[in-house]
């Protein structure tokens, strides 16, 4: 059955990894409400939610996608880019554990999940300051055997790949394509960002949904105008930690 691995809102969020914006006051119980609101949505579009201890020593724990990628075949497990946040891969391996065998990236290599865009058997992986060459070469020697091909895209203008670009299902691309390079992505159809909505081209298709930030109705409404099912969420809140909708679970069949 779907799976949906998530973690609660850690009470040190405030003290979050900010790289592209500027910190501004988070408050913690509409952080907590807004993620609790996530995790019902993802449980009333199908999914089994398993919703692990926060970890109060680690701000940006709440982002489980960060630390691991699920495949059907295995899951692989990684050094962070961010050295403060290296501690939140150990009991989430142990949580993933439960479902998949697991590998693992090491040190020198360092990836986030934020970087991989997974389309089928290609997994995009944006080459940022979170994500090095060593890392992007330690998973495609993981995954060669499991036949799936990792495809390296430069990305200059956010976090994550992620932040820029999600893919909304039917061969459909939602971009903001000033932030990274789209050449390898040929052979896709796009759907851009509104110019005044930069950060709105992270989307979470579950099923035939595409769960989206509420504070992006322009670009929504582009969605929607391809024809796609829309259902808006408000993530205000979490938005303050540089958070989009993927990063705060893993979702897989088990
Ligand atoms: N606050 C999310 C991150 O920077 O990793």
């Amino acid at each position: 059955m779907l799976t949906a691995i998530t973690r609660a809102v850690s009470p040190a969020i405030v003290n979050c990894e900010l790289s592209f914006i500027s910190r501004q006051p988070i408050e913690l119980q509409i952080a907590r409400e807004q993620h609790h609101c996530y995790e019902q949505l993802l449980e009333k579009l199908g999914a089994r939610v398993v919703s692990l201890a926060s970890q109060p020593d680690l701000p940006d724990s709440m982002f489980v996608e960060d630390p691991a990628i699920v495949l059907d075949e295995l899951a692989v497990i990684f050094p962070l880019g961010t050295e403060s946040r290296r501690l939140e891969a150990a009991s989430l391996a142990e949580a993933i554990s439960k479902f998949r065998t697991l590998a693992y990236v090491t040190l020198p290599g360092h990836l986030e999940g934020g970087d991989i865009l997974r389309i089928g058997r290609k997994l995009f992986v944006g080459v940022t300051k979170r994500s090095n060459a060593e890392g992007l070469r330690q998973l495609a020697a993981i995954l060669a055997p499991h036949h799936y091909q990792v495809i390296p895209v430069a990305v200059t203008g956010c976090l994550h790949l992620k932040s820029a670009v999600t893919c909304l299902g039917r061969q459909t691309l939602l971009a903001n394509r000033t932030w990274f390079d789209p050449a390898p992505f040929s052979g896709y159809d796009w759907i851009d960002v509104d110019p005044r909505e930069p950060h709105a081209a992270n989307a979470l298709a579950l099923g035939n949904t595409i769960i989206f930030p509420a504070s992006f109705p322009r670009t929504r409404a582009r969605v929607e105008a391809q024809g796609f099912d829309v259902t808006a969420l408000d993530i205000s809140e979490l938005q303050k930690a540089e958070s989009g909708l993927t990063c705060s679970s893993l979702i897989f069949e088990a």
